[in-house]
């Protein structure tokens, strides 16, 4: 039932700050990660000394993004890898490395075929966060966190994606308290946490001038989006959403890659869509604009006003709430999700069902 929704998609949206919630709860205290929620086996945090992310599509920008959180709180290595290139592989696996799945469905062919391989390799333990209980990824992983986002209709993966992400900041800081976090650092990234539904919820405000921006997307090819550290996970995100259910050809670099390439694509007839946090790369991230703009360039640009952006010609300019730093990439993914949301409709595209696409990929 979409409810007073036009499609699933949005109505799926709008369900974000409620199974942010949902994700959330059982799994945190007032000041620390409560390790019951990887069940009686949570033993396996300390020991801990690698992940590994395989993951396919928008599950797999959830697990690029952790690795951020990983090496940032725990002081963990991490790579991310999409489980078609993962499972064709020799893949050397370091001392005490756990394997961690990011699914909504649990049935994506490659994510499983990929799960199958890591069991018969040396790993501490496999873990899977996924949406589906019943499914088998969750049935064939030694230890799971469910998502606990309800039923995902829309093909476009929204709020699966958000709550993967509140699952792997859960995973990161439970394991970077095992890492030395101190009792102090993790209350307050766990205060932050539990903002997060009323963050989600200020962004979801945007709603009304991210469809009037939309209208100006309609006749364009092409779009590049562009991010810096954590941000540029969502960047991807961005651009694969905006592709997959506008048909509009998008990419998505680090911004400091800009002048290595892809400038050369930047004219008055390329919209450059920019996630700007508030942190230490913010002044790098505006000598970025200003080489797009120096090209004729349309900015858009998402950030909080504090960011003084606003006051800028040229740009055109979306608030996102201000957020603690490891909050960023959820709260950012908010307006990404509208703006393909928008462009889509005004292009009169099915929404809920793209061209070519399945909900759940069970086959290679
Ligand atoms: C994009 C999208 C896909 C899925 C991918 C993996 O919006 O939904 O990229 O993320 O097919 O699916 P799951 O997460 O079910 O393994």
């Amino acid at each position: 039932d979409k409810g007073e929704f036009r499609h699933y998609m949005m109505k799926e949206i709008y369900e974000q700050p409620k199974v942010i919630a949902a994700c959330l709860e059982g799994r945190i205290s007032e000041s620390k990660v409560l390790t019951s929620c990887f069940g009686a086996d949570s033993g396996f945090l300390k020991e801990v000394e690698n992940v590994h992310i395989v993951a396919c599509g928008t599950s797999y920008h959830a697990g690029l993004v952790a690795k951020y959180w990983l090496e940032d709180l725990a002081g963990v290595p991490c790579s991310v890898e999409v489980a078609s290139e993962y499972r064709y592989r020799k893949v050397a696996v370091p001392k005490n490395t756990l394997f961690l799945t990011l699914s909504q469905s649990g049935e994506t062919a490659d994510t499983l075929a990929a799960l199958r391989m890591a069991k018969t390799l040396a790993y501490l333990t496999t873990l899977a966060i996924c949406n589906v209980p019943s499914s088998t990824l969750v049935r064939e992983s030694a230890l799971t966190l469910l998502t606990n986002a309800g039923a995902e209709i829309g093909v476009a993966s929204t709020k699966a994606f958000t709550t993967q992400l509140t699952a792997l900041l859960i995973t990161s800081v439970a394991i970077a308290v095992e890492n030395g976090l101190s009792a102090e650092k993790e209350k307050a990234l766990v205060q932050a946490m539990r903002s997060l539904p009323s963050y989600v919820n200020a962004a979801l405000q945007e709603d009304a001038h991210i469809k009037k921006i939309a209208d100006r997307f309609a006749n364009k090819h092409h779009a590049l989006f562009l991010g810096r550290g954590a941000m540029f996970p969502i960047a991807l995100e961005g651009s694969l959403k905006l592709k997959e259910i506008s048909y509009i050809h998008a990419e998505a670099y680090p911004a400091g890659e800009l002048k290595h390439g892809p400038l050369a694509l930047v004219d008055e007839n390329m919209p450059i869509i920019t996630m700007v946090p508030h942190n230490d790369m913010l002044d790098k991230l505006k000598s970025n604009l200003q080489e797009v703009a120096a090209r004729g360039g349309e900015l858009y640009v998402f950030a909080d006003k504090d960011t003084e952006l606003n006051n800028e010609k040229n740009i055109t300019f979306t608030e996102v709430p201000k957020v603690e730093r490891i909050l960023e990439p959820i709260v950012h993914t908010i307006p990404l999700q509208l703006l393909s949301y928008h462009v889509a409709v005004v292009k009169g595209t099915d929404v809920d069902q793209p061209r070519n696409l399945a909900k759940s990929v069970t086959v290679e």
